[in-house]
C-alpha cells in the first residue's frame, strides 16, 4: 500500500507568520508516536504566496483518520482550541476547535487565530528516493 500524504494549507497573514512559527516551535510533539505516522514538515512560503503547507505522511488514511479522531490530535491542536476560547471533546470538536482558530473566532487571551483559512489536501506516494546511501 503507498503511503498518504495529508497537507493542512493554513493561510497566515504577514503579520501572523512569526506567532504561527512560534506555535509549531512549541508543538506538543505527540503526532511522533502515532500509530503509522511517517514524516511531519511544515513548510514557509517564500515567494509571494500567504500559505503555509503543514505536511504530514503516514502508512494508511486510516492511521491518519485514528490520528485525526485522537486525544494526540486534540492535545496537538490544544493551544488553537485555546486561542479559540472552547474547551470540548472529541475529534468534531477538535477540529472545530482548530477551524475556529482559523476562521478567526478567536477572544482567548492569546493574539488570537494565527490562520485565517484551512483546507486538507490528500495525496498517495507513487514514487520516493532520498539520498544514494554509501556502500
Ligand atoms: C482545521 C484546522 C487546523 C488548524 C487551524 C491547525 C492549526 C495548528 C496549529 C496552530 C498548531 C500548533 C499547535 C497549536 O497551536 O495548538 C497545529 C499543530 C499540528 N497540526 Fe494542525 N491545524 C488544523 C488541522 C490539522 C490537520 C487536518 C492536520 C493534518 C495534516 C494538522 C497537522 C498538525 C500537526 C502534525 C501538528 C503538530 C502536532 C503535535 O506536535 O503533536 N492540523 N495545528
Amino acid at each position: 500500500m503507498p503511503s498518504v500524504v495529508k497537507i493542512n494549507v493554513l493561510t497566515v497573514p504577514e503579520e501572523m507568520r512569526r506567532e504561527l512559527e512560534k506555535r509549531f516551535a512549541n508543538r506538543a510533539g505527540m503526532v511522533e508516536s502515532a500509530d503509522g505516522f511517517e514524516w511531519f514538515e511544515l513548510l514557509r512560503p517564500v515567494e509571494g504566496s500567504d500559505r503555509y503547507l503543514v505536511y504530514t505522511r503516514w502508512r494508511s488514511e486510516e492511521d491518519f483518520r485514528r490520528w485525526q479522531e485522537s486525544r494526540a490530535f486534540q492535545a496537538g491542536h490544544a493551544q488553537a482550541a485555546a486561542e479559540a476560547g472552547t474547551q470540548g471533546h472529541g475529534h468534531g470538536q477538535a477540529q472545530a476547535q482548530a477551524q475556529g482558530q482559523a476562521q478567526g473566532h478567536g477572544h482567548g487571551h492569546g493574539q488570537g487565530p494565527a490562520a485565517t483559512g484551512s483546507e486538507l489536501w490528500t495525496f498517495e506516494v507513487v514514487e520516493s528516493t532520498g539520498p544514494k546511501q554509501d556502500g
